[in-house]
């Protein structure tokens, strides 16, 4: 991280712009693994993130790394908002958030209540193509599921695979909703945000040819009516 922070960044910096003394909040932030790089080409950054050992993580790391980030372990729905209201030139989310919420439309207004006027959002998730279309090795592609699904389901806490059975007995389900695109559009742009781009990007497992995530950058202006 320390030798190649950009790295760690992809091809989101060019999305991010130039955050050098920027304030850049990282929402669900999770163990630091872009608010650190982000922290190291200079930005000044904000995480917040439900997990108190996601902070732990984060925070020994940064220190390794010889950066300073905030970090403020709170649902994201219940942070002070007075407290951070137009404060920040990025809102950047990443890699598997918007599941999380069963409100979107409440939560693109904090997004947007985050936001310094001239402030942008930059969200990358997996594209809701997901919702009927699925891939396992075994199956290879299968069409299942219904894209305008509103109920909410439960499902394993992000990274549980990766814990020994023994453990993973003790973690909680969660509920996951799943989106589609035009409920997050409509959401991003009813809270009075700008879209600027929405860029679709295939899959990273040989199926190149369906999308596996998708980025979307909004800008808060002042809109004159
Ligand atoms: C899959 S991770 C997102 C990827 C993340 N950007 C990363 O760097 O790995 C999801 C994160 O969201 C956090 N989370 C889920 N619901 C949340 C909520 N309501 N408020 C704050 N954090 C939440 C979890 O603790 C977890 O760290």
């Amino acid at each position: 991280m320390k030798s190649n922070p950009q790295k760690y960044l992809r091809k989101h910096l060019g999305y991010l712009g130039d955050v050098k003394g920027k304030r850049v909040a990282v929402l669900l932030g999770s163990s630091g693994r872009k608010a650190i790089p982000l922290a190291l080409i200079g930005a000044s950054v904000t995480v917040v993130d439900i997990s108190e050992e996601n902070q732990r993580y984060a925070l020994e790391v940064a220190k390794e790394a010889g950066v300073e980030i905030e970090y403020i372990v709170s649902d994201v729905f219940e942070i002070d908002i007075g407290k951070f209201i137009h404060s920040y030139d990025v809102v950047y989310l990443e890699g598997g958030i918007l599941h999380y919420f069963a409100d979107l439309d409440s939560f693109a207004r904090i997004v947007y209540d985050l936001l310094k006027t001239g402030g942008r959002l930059v969200l990358n998730d997996f594209h809701p193509i997901r919702k009927f279309i699925q891939y396992t090795e075994d199956q290879g592609i299968e069409i299942k599921g219904d894209y305008f699904d509103s109920r909410l389901f439960e499902g394993a806490v992000a990274y549980k695979s990766m814990f020994p059975l023994s453990e993973q007995s003790e973690f909680p389900d969660c509920l996951l909703r799943f989106w589609n695109m035009g409920e997050i559009i409509s959401s991003v742009a009813a809270c009075g945000l700008v879209i600027e781009q929405l860029t679709e990007e295939p899959r990273a497992d040989g199926n190149h040819f369906l999308p596996g995530s998708f980025t979307l950058v909004a800008n808060k202006f002042i809109v004159q009516k």
